[in-house]
């Protein structure tokens, strides 16, 4: 019997061995390289990660800090997802000039719109830092001393490290700060909008559809880097020229099929794949449904305000997908957890974890770390809780409150230095003209009156009759003056009278509490990681994301999220046409769609079927950030784009599990035939390097084109 056993976790281990992770670059040659080539890939370590030649991570930008981006021309040419541009394609929208509704395509350069304060940052070198790092950190030490020498040598690495002067530097700490790495990185910020379909193709399925398979979204949006006339980043100005990549990704007209090997690149924010089976039980428990409930609260006014009036739909847009995005994540979350039996499976881990400190004779080392873990989980509980209902009603619903949060700050300000009054000022003031481009009081009270009772039993939405702070124009007077001047009015606002009471109880009741606790978590979580990985070291330990540049690869696969119930890996344009509704607001087709799907106008973007593929699925372990990554087949070249997860298996991000997780991806041909038949941007296809690799035509286009390049070390 126990022989058996051992023999069944073997080959679980063995199976799984292959999925799940998310792995850094340049630490690929080993493990990852041989998993790779055993799901299918010719690809190795160095065509991924190079620094002395041109590789696929060349290809590969951080896209505003949030999204993935990658180059697919020799003339900068990116693509991102549309909802990763979505607030810059807003920005440019009017009612005269929709191009949500309507989208947008640049006839040429000169057409690109470009953007204010959105850049796309590359990496040029990855450095394994750690020893230097931790030089001089012993274990005797405090929590603080080793935390400021840390601090002190990383930012001496930063400095000394070898860079262009345009280039920058920085370190990241990796398995809970056992491992530290130097990224040198250069950012380009004139950034310009070329192209995005409708809303009813890059949004099709909206939020209905959102976190949900079957697929049918064309999620995509073209942007292109200009650069300087030497090719490196520049402000916007209209002398920059069309950027030329190190590298870019050549699109396969072949596509995937199921089974094949793909690979995500890209830029994961973050993930918590070490937590206690007792923390796991308190997001999903305490904090996801405390924040799930504000969240509908919000939405279910805002919504409704959307869908009655158009300037409110535009004005709303960004915001409201923000929202609700995350509310409906968190559910996925807890459905998933439940059915995947996470917390069982973490509490066994733990189980064998205890029972191998004790056989290894690591007992005094680690004995404490998992019940001391536990025991501050309780004990910060009710901080958390409390936390999440602070940040959900005060800074992520509403409006008016997060904007007297700032103008709190800025009395703070007023209170330490002038200069610190200027500056806080000024990022007030920024921050109010953004907000109130799309202000809407009588929606912003009616969300206000929906999340407040939820923190409190006082509510007084009266404020909003009395503010200043309700447009751009009175608000910007109470800020003129010097700084008691304004400290003064601020403090006779009503609104401001109302709200910073909660502000002031929130930072002396609650927030030292929880600064007093996360700390020790966060020390306890790191003895946790180390010792995971002495105790049981024949498992595959990837760190969690950490918004830095990362690998993550597996299958093109369906999956079975319940009984009886099966899901085929890839959709059609057929099934947007199922889904169509005319005229609704997340399952309209635009006429030109449809029109080429009667006539079957499906040019050379069909699979053998003679269909044109929509979206497919993949095992590739992905989470926020990940939005915009390319999915690369076994040759390197672009497949699909990824953009989302299936709902079952947004756990991930706690918990991954290869039978229900699953990312989702737009089909790179349904990419191809939007821009090329939809929208008639044929001089774009024109600029790509299409390939049919199954075929063993690489050429198709153009010859694929990787300067050699040498960097400097
Ligand atoms: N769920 C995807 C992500 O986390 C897509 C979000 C945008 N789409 C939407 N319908 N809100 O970013
Ligand atoms: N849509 C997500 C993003 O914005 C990616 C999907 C996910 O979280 O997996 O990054």
């Amino acid at each position: 019997m126990k022989i058996f056993r051992i023999l069944f976790l073997f080959i679980a281990v063995q199976v799984s061995a292959q999925q799940g992770g998310m792995w850094i670059p340049s630490l690929l040659q080993g493990m990852n390289e041989d998993e790779m080539q055993s799901l299918g890939s010719k690809l190795s370590a160095q065509d991924i990660y190079d620094v002395n030649n041109s590789s696929l991570k060349d290809a590969i930008g951080h896209f505003n800090g949030g999204c993935t981006s990658e180059v697919i021309s020799d003339k900068g040419l990116i693509l991102t997802n549309h909802h990763c541009g979505f607030s810059q394609i807003q920005s440019h929208s009017s009612l005269e000039n929709d191009y949500l509704k309507d989208g947008f395509w640049a006839k040429n350069f000169k057409e690109e719109l470009p953007n204010n304060s959105l850049y796309i940052e590359f990496i040029v070198r990855i450095e394994d830092v750690t020893e230097q790092v931790l030089e001089g950190v012993t274990d005797a030490m405090s929590d603080r001393e080793q935390q400021s020498i840390r601090g002190r040598n990383s930012t001496a690495i930063e400095k000394a490290a070898k860079k262009e002067d345009w280039q920058d530097t920085r370190i990241k700490a990796f398995y809970k700060g056992n491992q530290y790495f130097l990224f040198v990185t250069e950012r380009y910020t004139d950034i310009r909008l070329v192209g995005a379909p409708p809303s009813s193709i890059g949004k099709f399925g909206s939020d209905t559809d959102n976190w949900v398979w079957p697929r049918h979204t064309g999620d995509f949006a073209l942007f292109r880097i200009y650069a300087d006339k030497n090719n490196r980043p520049a402000a916007y100005s209209e002398d920059n020229v069309p950027f030329t990549p190190k590298h870019y990704l050549p699109i396969s007209l072949d596509g995937v099929s199921e089974d094949d090997f793909t690979l995500v690149f890209g830029f994961p924010g973050t993930t918590d794949e070490y937590l206690p089976a007792a923390a796991i039980a308190q997001t999903v428990e305490k904090i996801n449904p405390r924040a799930i409930a504000i969240r509908e609260a919000a939405l279910k006014v805002i919504d409704a305000h959307m869908k009655a009036d158009d300037q409110i739909r535009i004005q709303y847009a960004s915001k409201q997908a923000r929202i609700a995005n995350a509310w409906k994540k968190w559910q996925g979350e807890n459905l998933g957890i439940e059915k995947s039996g996470a917390i069982g499976i973490k509490k066994a881990q733990e189980a064998e974890f205890t029972k191998q400190l004790k056989a290894k004779g690591l007992e005094s080392k680690y004995g404490n770390v998992l019940p001391e873990l536990e025991r501050l989980y309780n004990e910060i509980e009710e901080i958390n809780v409390k936390r999440t209902s602070f940040m959900e009603v005060f800074l992520r619903t509403n409006e008016l409150t997060p904007m007297i949060f700032g103008l709190a700050q800025l009395e703070g300000a007023a209170a330490n230095s002038e200069e610190a009054f200027e500056k806080q000022r000024d990022a007030n003031i920024a921050r109010m003209k953004g907000v109130y481009k799309n202000y809407n009081a009588k929606v912003d009270r009616e969300v206000f009156e929906a999340v407040m009772p939820l923190y409190t039993d006082e509510v007084d939405a009266s404020i909003y009759d009395k503010t200043a702070f309700t447009n751009l124009e009175s608000a910007l007077k109470v800020l003129e003056g010097n700084s008691s001047e304004v400290v003064e009015k601020l403090n006779k606002d009503a609104a401001y009278q109302y709200i910073k009471p909660f502000i002031i109880a929130f930072y002396t009741e609650v927030e030292p509490r929880f600064q007093a606790l996360n700390p020790q978590i966060n020390n306890l979580e790191q003895q946790y990681m180390t010792a995971l990985m002495e105790v049981l070291p024949e498992q595959r330990y990837f760190p969690d994301a950490n918004g830095t540049l990362r690998v993550t690869y597996g299958k093109v696969k369906g999956y079975e999220p319940r009984d009886a119930v099966y899901y085929e890996p890839l959709t059609y344009l057929d099934g947007v046409m199922e889904k169509y509704i005319p005229g609704d607001y997340e399952f309209d087709v635009p006429e030109k769609l449809q029109e080429l799907y009667a006539n079957k106008d499906y040019g050379q973007y069909t699979d053998a079927t003679g269909k044109v593929p929509v979206c497919f699925l993949g095992t590739n372990h992905t989470t926020g950030g990940n939005s915009g990554s390319p999915a690369i087949d076994a040759y390197g070249n672009l497949v699909g784009l990824n953009f989302d997860r299936v709902w079952e298996g947004t756990m991930s991000d706690i918990y991954y599990d290869p039978e229900i997780c699953r990312n989702i991806m737009v089909d790179a041909r349904y990419i191809l035939f939007i821009i090329d038949k939809y929208a008639g941007a044929q001089h774009l296809i024109d600029e790509m390097s299409l390939v049919r690799p199954k075929s063993g035509n690489t050429q198709t286009k153009k010859t694929k084109k990787t300067k050699k390049t040498k960097v400097k070390k």
